[in-house]
Formats: structure tokens, sequence, C-alpha cells
């Protein structure tokens, strides 16, 4: 196999999402033993080591906590490079601070428009070679964007030494849902357009934009998130079983996946925008971004065809969640003439933020008649030694494991999917704060009651 490597580099030292993910996530591994090689911050502040580990230590407060013991050792492990990402010095300075590491780990955690010059920096100094590079979404902003992106990263290194990170793929829940699907036997046979009828993807949060306007006027939710994270997770719930748990298997099966998705069309999206969401600050007053979203989808394959999937994003929603809910069909006869024949019957998979597994099952009310109410199995398992999504990524990219990284063709095919509904922005329709998007969506796509809507959960 490749080596581990011996350094880990991250660019944008300074910036949010150190401060937020990547701080947390290196005192974790130290916690775990997990490492132990020069931890180098870049960016263009004039700082000292000094002020990175304050910054540190200033991040762990306000992110999870200080574990004294491994943010000592982390602190030793820190060293600040200072300087222009545009500048040949910069990278010299680099090549010193890496000592006698041969195989070093470059986290590129600064914005797309700066990937450019970082990465034709890391190749023209040399800095590159043995190395591995992780970046950050948005991989470009449509399918044209990504592909120059891929040539850019192409150009200096090996597609097997590129480390996508979305960070979907890191969570304990989305692993779960694998794990849950290919280590039992019942799922299977019923798992396919025979006995499902419809599955629905939602990802729900019950606040806004906080104070991301600028950011969020370029993206919206398709870009955002549904590109992303909610094709991820369709393909791993209706991706085949992989032969083994190799990376290439388990990639080459969501890639058929994605593979068969037709493109999006106008006819199968409903956009929308909550109300006051213009007056966001960074935003502007006529803005046609969408802050929800419902996609219908089908997979053209041999299990799927025909089996209508739901995607809906938004912010503001009435709760914070993301489930899956697999719909299936109702048994062939109504032999106890209930009212209304209700199929009861699904598999629920809550992603967060608990992992939960539920599976609907209808069972008799005690009494006279032989009627029936849905009640939920529930398999959960609480506890356990949670990795949290930043520190198992960094962790498997240093260790040069690509599993749950995203591979250069489906990058592309994600964007592939949904490039018409870039290319012919449809109208968007406002929503109030609180409910589950625009009332178009009931008409247009799917009846009021027909739509899964999570419940709020108490705490
Ligand atoms: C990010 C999006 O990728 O994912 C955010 O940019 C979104 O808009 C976030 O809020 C959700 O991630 P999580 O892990 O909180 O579900």
């Amino acid at each position: 196999g490749t080596p581990d490597s011996d350094a880990l580099v991250f660019f944008g030292a300074t910036g949010d999402l150190a401060y937020k993910k990547i701080f947390p996530s290196l005192q974790a591994m130290v916690r775990r033993g997990n490492l132990n090689v020069p931890v180098i911050g870049v960016a263009g502040r004039s700082w000292t080591t000094d002020q990175l580990r304050e910054r540190a230590r200033d991040s762990l407060e306000h992110n999870g906590g200080i574990d004294q013991d491994a943010f000592e050792k982390l602190s030793g492990l820190l060293q600040y490079v200072a300087g222009d990402y545009n500048k040949p010095e910069t990278y010299e300075k680099l090549r010193l601070a890496l000592g006698d590491a041969t195989h070093p780990l470059y986290y590129l955690a600064i914005p797309p428009s700066l990937f450019a010059q970082v990465v034709s920096g890391l190749g023209e100094s040399g800095c590159a070679k043995n190395a591995r590079v992780v970046i950050e979404k948005p991989f470009g902003r449509d399918l044209k964007s990504a592909r120059e992106l891929n040539q850019i990263l192409a150009s200096v290194f090996a597609e097997s030494s590129i480390y996508r990170i979305d960070h979907y793929l890191g969570k304990e829940p989305l692993l779960n849902l694998l794990y849950f699907r290919f280590a039992n036997s019942f799922l299977e046979p019923i798992w396919n357009r025979n006995y499902v009828e419809s599955i629905q993807i939602v990802m729900a949060e019950d606040f806004g934009i906080q104070g991301r306007g600028r950011f969020y006027e370029e993206t919206g939710a398709i870009r955002d998130v549904v590109e992303n994270h909610m094709l991820q997770i369709l393909a791993s719930v209706c991706m085949d079983a992989p032969a083994s748990t190799a990376a290439d298997s388990i990639r080459d099966e969501k890639e058929r996946i994605l593979k068969a998705i037709g493109e999006v069309q106008p006819d199968d999206i409903i956009r929308g925008q909550f109300s006051d969401y213009r007056k966001e600050e960074g935003v502007s007053p006529d803005s046609q971004v969408e802050t929800f979203v419902a996609v219908r989808l089908f997979i053209n394959t041999w299990r799927w065809s025909g089996v209508p999937i739901y995607i809906r994003a938004g912010k503001k929603l009435p709760v914070k969640t993301t489930e899956v809910m697999v719909k299936f069909k109702c048994p062939p006869l109504n032999v106890f003439q209930e009212g209304r024949q209700e199929n009861g019957n699904y598999v629920r998979f809550l992603l967060d933020p608990e992992v939960i597994v539920g599976l609907g099952a209808r069972t008799k009310i005690p009494g006279e008649d032989m009627i029936g109410s849905t009640v939920e199995l529930l398999a959960f398992y609480g506890g356990g030694d949670e990795m949290e999504p930043y520190e198992r990524l960094l962790g498997d990219a240093m260790r040069g494991d690509p599993t749950l990284f995203v591979r250069e063709d489906t990058v592309e095919e994600e964007w592939r999917i949904v490039q018409p509904i870039l290319d012919n922005v449809t109208p968007i329709y406002e929503y109030e704060p609180n409910t589950w998007g625009p009332p178009e969506s009931d008409q247009l796509l799917l009846p009021r009651d027909q739509w899964y809507n999570p419940l709020a959960r108490d705490d």
C-alpha cells in the first residue's frame, strides 16, 4: 500500500474552516493517538507559530473543548508559515518547515478561487512530489468549471493522490446506512421496484443562512447541498452491494447509480425562497436564489426503473433533520377491508442528528375489529465513541484510504445531473419560515399529504 503521510499541511490556517473544523479534528486525532507528525498551518497573515497555537486554543474552547493533554501534544506539532500563495518564497519556506517529511498531505482549506495558485505553487516548487492533496467543496459551480478544476488538479497530482471531501460521506449515520443495508439479508429481496413505491430524502434545516449571504447568493440550495450531499445519500441508499470494502468497489457501485440518473428537467423541480431572504446582508433585493428545493428524479436501472425519488432541502424549515424514507407498496389485497388502505410499511433512516433506523409495520389495535395502526420498530445504537466527519476523513487521507472521498468522474456525474436546472432557472416561489417550503411543491410535484415531513423530536 501507500505510505502514511508524514506531515499535515493546511492552507487557510487563519480561516473559518480551520477554526470550526480542523483544529477540533486535529486535537481528536492526537487524543486517539492517530497524529504524531509535523502539522503546518499556512496563510497570508504575518502570524507566528505561537499565534497559531493561540488560535487553536480559542477554536477548541468554542468547538468542543480543550483536552489539556492532547492540546499540549498538538501545540508541540504545530508550526506556522506566513506567505502569499502567489509567491515562490512561500513554498520555499514550506519546504524548510517540512524538514525530513517526504510524503506530506496538503489540505486546501481555502476558497476555490485560490485552488489554482496553490496547486501550481506546490507543483512548481517540488512540494507536490509524493504528496496527497485534500480539497473541499464546492468542486466548481457547474459541469464546465468542475472539469476545469479537475484539470488543474490533474496537472500536478495523480487522481489517486487527490482527496475530495464531501463531509456527509464521513458521517457515522451514512456509514451505518451502508452497513445496515449490506450486513443484513432481509432488505435486499424487497429493495427494488417490485416492492418500493417511492423514496424521499429530506435535508431540513430550521435556521437561515447565518450571515453567509454573499456566499449563498453565489450558491443556492441546488449547488450547496443537492448536487453533492443529497446525491451521495441517494447513491448510498440505492447502490448495489459492493463485492468488498475496497475503495473502488464501493465507489464504482455509487458511480453506476449516478450514471443511471436522468438529467433533472425544469418540470421536476420547485424552487423556493423564504420570505425576508432578500433582506439578509449581502443578498440582492431581487435575488432569484433558492433556499428551498424539491426535486423528482428517477434511476434508470433494472432495480429502480419507475420508482420516483423525491429530494428536498431547505433553510428555515420546521425542524433540523436529515432523513431517508423508503416507502413500500401496499399488500396486494386489502384483506381487512380497512376504509382506506394505508401503506404502513417503510424503512426510515434518520441520519442527523441521531443514528436511527425505523421499520414501519401495521399491527392490530386490540379490540373487536380487525383494524390496525402503523407502529415503528426502532433500531439504534446509543453511545459509542463517534468520530466527527472531519476527524475520520483527515485520518483516512493521511493513511491513503480514498473510500470516503469523491472521485473525479463522480463529481462530474453529479454536476451533469443538475446541469439542466442550473441552465434553465425555474420560477422562485416564496415560503414562510417554519413551513415545508412553498405550497407550489404540493400542487406541482406531489399532493400535500404524500410528502414525508419529519416531526420535531423531543430532546
Ligand atoms: C454544508 C452546506 O456543506 O453542509 C451548509 O454548505 C449546510 O449550507 C451544511 O448547512 C450542513 O451540514 P451538516 O453536517 O450540519 O448537516
